[in-house]
């Protein structure tokens, strides 16, 4: 049943057969040799000239899904790398790029932009064959947009999440079945292993801090992970226009990456009956509109567009589960029984501190680094460095900044920090209220109050 849905039942969401390295056919060696460079390319402003001279390649040449998959993430990389990597956005993905990535963004039924399939689920390798790659130490990115250590870790924090809650899938599918026969005992105990297990994916998403430095990853990497929607303070107004010669090419908007695209973190929400509303919209919003009898207002959830960005049969196995997930009201039904709602409040309290722990992490990777620009900018120094710089307009960029080195995309969004204006998630929205709200969500279903 799970192959059926993409998913392995070893490695749930992460791929049966591990990313290839390479490219089979030679026919593709072009793409392989750009990425192999992607970093150097970038640094040296000469991506776009490379890429807008390569041949168009046909995808006749992909056979195995591992081929698709492989050829999507090196497009992912020269598109964003494209897009984000020179003085200013670009707004435009040359035929070389666009032509093949929209063919095999539809047969994979991914959108055609660097999504957590792209950069992390497709993008690794286990450094010894023999052990498992639930072990971050077992774990190498292939391709990174700036070569620094810390996107790689950045990238396989996730995946070693991945990896270690692929089990949870099976535990918390027999857990469904159970329900469904009335087993109290069996449903308790699989909450109990699954919030277990969600407290060694907290300790995991921790780890983030030994190996992502903030600064790096605020000012060189998340740049390139950006989308081309809602992008106007990044320079990209209207989007991105893929070239894909048909002749009709509009622009196109696409959220940016984002661990919101995990499958895993939804099926969890999915299967422990958890529901996200719309951002601002508050659990008594929702309850008076059904009262009033009207239909609910279809607003948007940021959430439920992520499955978008899934891979198709992620996202279809989601879809799938939601219409048998019933542990909620089984406890509910079972309500009397102690153990049972203690093992199911507890995987909530995980759950919650997990998304808590995430909270802090988007505080001192995002929060404080864009203050800190902004309060550089209302500095007397910077002040003076403006002057300067309007006195003696000939003189290069001024120095003494510590991101000048950064690409287009960066520098777009320390101007847009400077102006106090609203800081975004990469993909688009209001952060920490986005992610409080989802928090607060996570406890809602919960049986006993605490
Ligand atoms: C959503 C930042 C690492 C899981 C988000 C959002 C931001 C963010 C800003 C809001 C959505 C958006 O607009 O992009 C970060 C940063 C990280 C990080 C700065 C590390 C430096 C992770 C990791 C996970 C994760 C390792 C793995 C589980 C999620 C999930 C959401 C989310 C599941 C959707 C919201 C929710 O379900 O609560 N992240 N993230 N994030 N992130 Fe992260
Ligand atoms: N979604 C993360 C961010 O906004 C990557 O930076």
């Amino acid at each position: 049943v799970l192959a059926d849905y993409g998913l392995s039942p070893t490695h749930g969401f992460l791929p049966d057969v591990l990313p290839l390295t390479r490219l089979p056919d030679p026919y593709y060696n072009k793409w392989e040799a750009v990425v192999a460079n992607l970093q150097g390319l970038i640094l040296s402003k000469r991506l776009r000239g490379v890429v807008d001279r390569l041949p168009v390649l046909s995808t006749i040449g992909l056979e195995h899904d591992a081929e698709w998959r492989r050829a999507y993430m090196l497009l992912c990389f020269m598109a964003h790398g494209y897009i984000w990597g020179g003085d200013s956005p670009s707004d435009r993905l040359p035929p070389p790029i666009a032509v093949p990535l929209l063919e095999i963004s539809a047969h994979l039924e991914v959108p055609p932009v660097a999504t957590y399939a792209a950069v992390c689920l497709w993008n690794f390798k286990p450094l010894f064959m023999d052990e498992d790659i639930d072990n971050l130490e077992n774990l190498a990115s292939l391709y990174t947009f700036t070569g620094a250590t810390d996107e790689s870790w950045f990238y396989l924090v996730s995946i070693a999440m991945e990896a270690r809650g692929a089990p949870i899938i099976p535990l918390m599918l027999t857990a469904i079945a159970a329900a469904r026969e009335n087993d109290v005992q069996e449903v308790t105990r699989c909450l109990g292993t699954f919030a277990e297990r969600l407290d060694d994916l907290t300790t995991l998403l921790q780890r983030m801090h030994e190996s992502c430095d903030p600064h790096i990853f605020y000012h060189r990497i998340r740049p390139f992970l950006a989308g081309s929607k809602n992008m106007a303070d990044a320079g990209l107004p209207d989007g991105v226009i893929y070239e894909d010669g048909s002749g009709n090419e509009t622009y196109r908007q696409y959220a940016g990456g984002s661990n919101a695209q995990s499958s895993l973190i939804q099926f969890f929400d999915i299967v422990l009956g958890i529901q996200h509303r719309p951002t601002g919209e508050k659990p008594s919003q929702a309850q008076e509109t059904e009262r009033e009898g009207r239909p609910p207002a279809p607003k948007h959830n940021f959430i439920m567009e992520m499955r978008q960005y899934m891979p198709g049969p992620h996202a279809r196995f989601l879809d799938h589960v939601q219409t048998v997930a019933n542990i909620r009201d089984f406890v509910e039904q079972n309500k009397h029984d102690r153990p049972l709602s203690v093992a199911y409040d507890a995987c909530l309290a995980m759950l919650r501190a997990l998304r808590d722990k995430h909270i802090a992490i988007v505080t001192r990777y995002i929060v404080l680094p864009s203050r800190e620009v902004r309060a550089r900018s209302r500095s007397p120094a910077a002040t003076r460095r403006k002057l300067n710089l309007a006195t003696a307009a000939s003189r290069p960029q001024p120095q003494g900044i510590a991101y000048d080195a950064r690409g287009a995309a960066a520098e777009q969004e320390a101007a847009a920090a400077k102006k106090g204006g609203n800081l975004k998630g990469t993909g688009g929205t209001a952060l920490i209220a986005f992610l409080k709200q989802a928090r607060d969500e996570t406890g809602e279903p919960a049986i006993e109050d605490w």
